[in-house]
């Protein structure tokens, strides 16, 4: 019997993989222009780590979170994010003394047990990036116009980047309370979810995609409408800043996101083609959560992408994994020969399939053409005999091979491989 995968475990086979890795360098490239550094974070840490910064009743801890037991007591998470593991992992390191304005990124597998669907995974994957010890609108603006930028090397159609301002430790709190008033008043309307978490989490009334909860809450208080001065200040320049960068944003005065650390600005990037599940990307400032995990007060910003959303809402224009040569071996004498001449193309850059000396020629060439390689290299008795290996060009069909002597350099059997076009 087979055994199957862990449901919302999903493999990633060769050509999505070619495209991931295509992604990920022009992410990479982005990020690295504008002065991040990547840093590697676990995948296991403590689970308060998530408690305390993504929030004990956000909906990540409390019903997503992979979390165990270690044999020692020790109580372990699959991180379900990256923010927290890099904070962490900043002061543990000394970097609040050492480099006070870090710029991070980070990439790689996050663990939620939601419900699968598409373009939802219990495993996926995130670049991301933390932009920490800045607390100006500047950095702000920076940050949406990175995010922009990644949204268009990786050819999202469509995107949107939506923004809202969460405020601050001086102004949510009232806010929150004429939230929780609001909907203490239009219980009975509301779904369970609602009900159970409007005194501990009440920003979620907002987002809930409850058809009866969004008419409930088309009338409700809205962040945006509370802010305190330096915080209207701080998101009116945003603005500002942003748009002279000529990035596009949208205001959504219901984006209150699902993580619990952010303030001030906080912003989801969504793409066509997605479906339900609309969000690409997300992030948004921090201010509290370094000094919350035991550093000093100090501020940031980030984002994550989740790979997976980005190649789904980017289209199925997956690169084929194309080789080069195909070496076909036509006797067991040939092997050995074959397998050198392989390596020696190999190294110098070639993309090199070897085929068995126990399968018919015909047998291999029909592999030669499935892995889509230009050329195959023939390598049977006569060859052997006449220290001379034989060239086909697959493209071309033609009935007249090439050849190249066996101690040719790599640059003679370049020249006539290009020679059978
Ligand atoms: P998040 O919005 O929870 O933010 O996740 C960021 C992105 O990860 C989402 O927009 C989505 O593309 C992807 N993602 C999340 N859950 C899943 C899933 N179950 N399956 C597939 N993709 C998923 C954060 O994680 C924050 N740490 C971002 C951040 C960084 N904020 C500040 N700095």
């Amino acid at each position: 019997m087979k055994i199957p995968s862990v449901k919302g475990f999903r493999d990633v086979l060769p050509n999505e993989a070619a495209a991931r890795r295509i992604l990920i360098e022009r992410a990479r490239a982005v990020l690295e222009s504008y002065g991040f550094g990547e840093i590697e974070i676990p995948l296991m840490e403590r689970g308060e780590l998530f408690a305390r910064s993504v929030g004990s009743t956000s909906d990540i801890v409390e019903k997503e979170m992979y979390a165990f037991d270690d044999r020692d007591g020790t109580q372990i998470a699959l991180r379900p994010e990256g923010t927290a593991s890099v904070v962490r992992a900043y002061l543990e390191a000394g970097l609040s003394r050492a480099m006070p304005i870090a710029r991070l990124y980070y990439l790689g597998p996050m663990f939620r047990r939601e419900r699968p669907q598409k373009g939802r995974f219990r495993q996926f994957t995130q670049i991301g990036a933390e932009f920490l010890g800045r607390d100006d609108a500047e950095a702000d603006a920076e940050t949406l116009c990175l995010v922009a930028d990644i949204c268009e090397v990786a050819g999202l159609s469509g995107y949107r980047i939506e923004v809202n301002s969460l405020g601050d430790g001086e102004c949510r709190p009232a806010y929150r309370e004429a939230l929780v008033e609001f909907g203490r008043a239009r219980l009975a309307d509301l779904c369970d979810d609602c009900k159970a978490r409007l005194e501990r989490n009440p920003l979620r009334l907002l987002d809930c995609k409850n058809e009866a909860c969004s008419a409930v809450t088309a009338d409700a208080p809205m962040m945006i409408d509370h802010l305190c001065e330096p915080c209207r200040t701080h998101h009116d320049r945003v603005l500002q800043l942003v748009g002279e960068l000529g990035v596009e944003l949208t205001h959504n005065p219901r984006m209150v996101r699902g993580l619990d650390y952010y303030c001030r600005t906080a912003f989801e990037v969504s793409a066509e083609g997605l479906g339900a599940q609309g969000a690409v990307g997300g992030g948004g400032r921090y201010d509290g959560l370094v000094a919350e995990l035991g550093g000093p007060q100090l501020p940031g910003i980030g984002f994550a992408f989740g790979l997976e959303r980005m190649q789904l809402a980017a289209g199925d224009d997956r690169p084929e994994l194309n080789l080069d040569i195909f070496v076909a071996p036509m006797a067991a004498e040939a092997a050995g020969p074959a397998m050198a001449l392989a390596r020696r193309l190999r190294r110098e850059g070639w993309k090199v399939e070897i085929g068995a000396s126990d399968k018919k020629l015909k047998a291999q060439l029909k592999r030669a053409d499935k892995v889509g390689v230009r050329y195959a290299i023939l390598l049977g008795p006569d060859e052997l005999e006449s220290g001379r290996a034989t060239v086909r060009n697959l493209g071309a069909r033609s009935d007249h091979p090439g050849c190249f002597a066996l101690d040719a350099t790599a640059e003679e059997i370049g020249r006539e491989l290009e020679g059978t076009n």
